[in-house]
């Protein structure tokens, strides 16, 4: 079992497998991303060199993020692989839709069903103000295709003070027919270009105000390590859902590392890496080694929002850290 220095126990693991992204979304990367070299990544090998020891150890949960994780190629061999692996019993994706519509019906054969899908605004001349690309109809048939095939969908927002605040309703709307999850996303700083954050707007007490002004809704439970607090809409078949990430009012019980696409590991997102995996591994490191460095830096992680702040030196995007 892995376990920090508070007792928390630690089986999830978020997997940036690159930093690269087809779409430019304000709140996360400038136009001109310098992206890292293909040699600087991990292997796919090296992943699964780490996640054998890992879920040996407990981890039975890996989201796959990015950047945007269908940009990488041959995925579905990696999760074809990290699916074989004993112990991993949840694998789950993020992605922002324009390249995964096609790879949909090879997901569900590996028993992948959870998708979370970044999407800020319905309307598509505003997705390409926000996301800098006219790719709102690849994503939208991207949703329509995964409710086609059944798999269970969050819908994230960030939600941009100004931007899109004039469409949380009408996501809350998409709910009464879909059965999907809508979260609001507090925006955070992790945009590449932190000197132009202005600072959080839309707290999430503010976004749960103006959504109950226009429904009525009904709190839901939320799973212990949740990040996100759910909601309903009377009669709605979705559900909808505020994630406190900048509040971070879930750090408490935080149950998660991410791994970069570099090999980093980090034990907050607000942190700096704390080990290289692939320095490690590169250097012929033994399973034991790994799992011992891994035990030492959980460690240091944060047993709180507080103390998670304190760890923010400096506002990388969130595609190098893996959302
Ligand atoms: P589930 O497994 O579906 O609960 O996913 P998730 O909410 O953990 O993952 P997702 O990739 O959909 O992320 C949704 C939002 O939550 C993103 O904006 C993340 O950055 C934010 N988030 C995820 N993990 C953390 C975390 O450890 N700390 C903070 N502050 N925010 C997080
Ligand atoms: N603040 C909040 N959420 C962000 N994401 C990316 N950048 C930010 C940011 N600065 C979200 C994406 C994706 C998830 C992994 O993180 O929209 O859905
Ligand atoms: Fe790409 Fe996601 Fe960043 Fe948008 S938020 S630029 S989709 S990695």
């Amino acid at each position: 079992m892995l376990t920090d220095a508070h007792n928390r126990i630690i089986n999830y693991v978020r997997l940036a497998v690159t930093d690269r992204c087809n779409l430019r979304c304000s709140y996360c990367m400038p136009e001109h991303m310098q992206f890292l070299e293909r040699r600087e990544l991990l292997t796919y090998e090296e992943i699964l060199a780490l996640m054998r020891p890992l879920a040996a150890a407990g981890i039975n949960k890996v989201r796959i993020t990015g950047g945007e994780p269908f940009l990488r190629k041959d995925l579905l061999r990696l999760l074809e692989q990290l699916s074989a692996i004993n112990n991993i019993n949840e694998i789950t994706i993020t992605t922002n839709g324009v390249l995964t519509q096609p790879f949909i019906p090879r997901l569900q054969q590996l028993g992948i069903r959870n998708i979370n899908l970044s999407l800020d605004t319905l309307r598509p001349d505003r997705f390409r103000q926000i996301t800098r690309r006219d790719q709102f109809h690849a994503v939208m048939g991207t949703l329509n295709s995964l409710l086609e095939h059944d798999m269970q969908v969050k819908v994230n927002v960030v939600v941009m003070d100004g931007v899109n605040t004039d469409e949380l309703t009408d996501f809350v709307a998409l709910t009464a027919q879909y059965p999907i999850s809508v979260r609001f996303i507090e925006e955070m700083p992790f945009n590449g270009q932190g000197h132009d954050f202005s600072g959080i707007k839309w707290h999430y007490r503010r976004i749960l105000d103006t959504l109950e002004a226009a429904y009525s809704l009904q709190k839901l439970p939320d799973a212990p390590h949740s990040t996100s607090l759910s909601y309903q809409a009377a009669g709605h078949a979705g559900r909808i859902g505020v994630i406190p990430s900048y509040s971070r009012t879930f750090c408490g019980t935080c149950n998660r590392i991410r791994i970069t696409p570099t090999g980093g590991v980090k034990t907050c997102l607000y942190g700096q890496d704390v080990l290289n995996v692939r320095d490690l591994l590169r250097n012929g490191a033994s399973e034991d080694l790994l799992l011992h460095e891994i035990r030492q830096a959980l460690n240091n992680k944060p047993v709180n929002g507080q103390e998670a702040e304190k760890l923010a030196h400096k506002w990388d995007s969130m595609s190098v850290i893996g959302g």
